[in-house]
């Protein structure tokens, strides 16, 4: 079969309606969320049915033609972008996107893979439960995207990431078998746990078209606060605290050094100051009433103000409305998007043990002292889960398309490195939970331990020994 046999048949396959080929309609799969990557494509199928997903995977693997699974394309690291040879196909899940059954006694729900996380919360909460994952593109991102790339997110601390909340999988293999794992059972000792493999392989292994996900009981309410403070030291020893104090009731601890303010002040003026004067850094803490304890408010009060009159914290602000949650999540929530505004940022996303992180930010801060002179360390995020997004914005007065706001992101591979290595040398991770893409196979390769490296690659050669599934992406094809 020639390549264009091969694309017949898939087109054949696919039927009216199913794939994509025209310049204006494949543009929008050519390019990776951060415009990082720009690729090409005969064609992006869109199959309706698990069936079809099938039937183009079994074409794929006899021409060994390479297939690129596409959610919501919201990596971060380029993970749903086709090379750009024009020779790998685009696999786009959105046309599944059925909520298959919610079972609210058995607090689970089975769901298609391009079922949106939005759709998927609301499927939940219609139930009576929720669906706890929680991220700032769940509007657009994906289940099954959500599941290859094990997403993390705001709720981290009490639910997990993604892996944690997956009770079954249904996945397309390479060679167009299907993988039946869709069962909602909470205890099923029976061998390897296989599922375990997709989860977080980036659509490196197969195709996730389904998924029986965990649910909760959702909490009667929620309280929010924001605590600002000496730094992040002083953010970890509060996380302590308040996870004594309140246990489990600790879904969400987001940190924000006073350069992500600031560069909210800048770009999203609307966003009202929270504290009269300037702070190091501020933390939001998200706590959940479960129905049983309605207290929790006063206690909760109660324990900001002692922070704030033993000095271990500088101020605190306890929500009292809705509407000043949300404002408060804002602050958060608008970050990523100020700090683009910002112009070129040379990201990271490193996780460390939480007894390190401040010891990392200091010791980051003295290395790209001298490696990028005047650069704005914006390490904000996930500090709950040891988790920052330790990015950097140019120098203060930085001219956006400026010789010199090129220059510095020039300095990339050099921060990167510096970065990731110190990350190394402290036990941490290069990827918290962004992935690795294609944009980090590099570091993949230069940190993780060879033997683990080994079974990736073993795991990968017996599932895709084509290297059909979404080549070039975790590990070198
Ligand atoms: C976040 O937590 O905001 C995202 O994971 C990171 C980002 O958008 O930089
Ligand atoms: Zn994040």
């Amino acid at each position: 079969m020639t390549v264009s046999e091969a694309l017949a048949a898939i087109r054949d396959a696919l039927g009216p309606g199913g794939w994509l080929d025209a310049a204006d309609d494949v543009a929008p799969y050519l390019s990776d969320f951060r415009r990082m990557y720009r690729g090409q494509t005969p064609l992006v199928a869109r199959p309706d049915s698990v069936a079809k997903v099938a039937a183009v995977a079994r074409i794929c693997n006899a021409q060994h033609v390479g297939l690129v699974p596409h959610g919501g394309n919201t990596s971060y690291c380029g993970g749903a972008t086709p090379d750009g040879s024009g020779t790998e196909i685009v696999l786009s899940l959105a046309r599944l996107n059925r909520v298959r059954t919610v079972d609210a006694a058995g607090f689970s729900m089975t769901l298609d893979a391009g079922c949106t996380l939005l759709a998927a919360q609301t499927a939940a909460s219609a139930a009576g439960r929720l669906f706890p994952l929680s991220l700032g593109s769940e509007a657009s991102c994906q289940i099954g995207g959500n599941l290859s790339t094990n997403a993390g997110g705001t709720a981290v601390l009490r639910y997990g990431m993604m892996r944690d909340l997956v009770l079954g999988l249904e996945v397309v293999l390479a060679d167009g078998r299907l993988l039946d794992q869709l069962k909602s059972l909470r205890k099923d000792n029976t061998g390897y746990d296989v599922k375990q493999v997709f989860l977080g392989a980036e659509g490196t292994l197969g195709i996730i078209t389904g998924a029986c996900l965990k649910l909760f009981p959702q909490p009667d309410d929620y309280l929010t606060a924001l605590v600002a403070l000496e730094g992040i030291g002083a953010a970890v020893d509060l996380l302590g605290r308040v996870r004594d104090t309140f246990g489990d009731s600790v879904e969400g601890f987001e940190y924000l050094p006073h350069a992500a303010l600031e560069l909210l002040r800048t770009h999203v003026p609307a966003l009202a100051a929270p504290f009269d004067a300037p702070h190091p850094g501020v933390v939001l803490i998200e706590l959940a009433a479960p129905k049983t304890l309605p207290e929790l408010g006063e206690r909760f009060g109660e324990f900001l103000g002692a922070q704030v009159e033993s000095g271990r914290a500088r101020d605190a602000i306890l929500a009292t409305s809705g509407a000043q949650r949300d404002a408060l999540w804002a602050l958060r929530e608008r970050i990523p998007d100020a700090q683009t505004r910002e112009g070129a940022s040379i990201k990271h996303d490193v996780s460390l043990p939480i007894g390190r992180l401040a010891e990392f930010v200091a010791r980051a801060a003295e290395r790209l002292a001298a490696l990028a002179p005047g650069a704005r360390l914006i390490g904000y995020g996930h500090v709950g889960d040891g988790n920052l997004h330790f990015n950097l914005s140019p120098p203060a007065g930085t001219q956006r398309g400026s010789a010199d706001e090129t220059a510095f992101a020039a300095l990339t591979p050099i921060v990167n490195r510096a970065v990731h290595d110190l990350v190394a040398e402290l036990g941490g991770s290069f990827s918290a939970e962004h992935g690795i893409g294609r944009f980090k196979v590099a570091e993949l390769d230069r940190y993780e331990d060879p033997v683990a490296l080994d079974v990736m690659r073993r795991i990968k050669a017996t599932l895709d020994p084509h290297g059909i599934m979404n080549p070039g992406k975790v590990l070198r094809s």
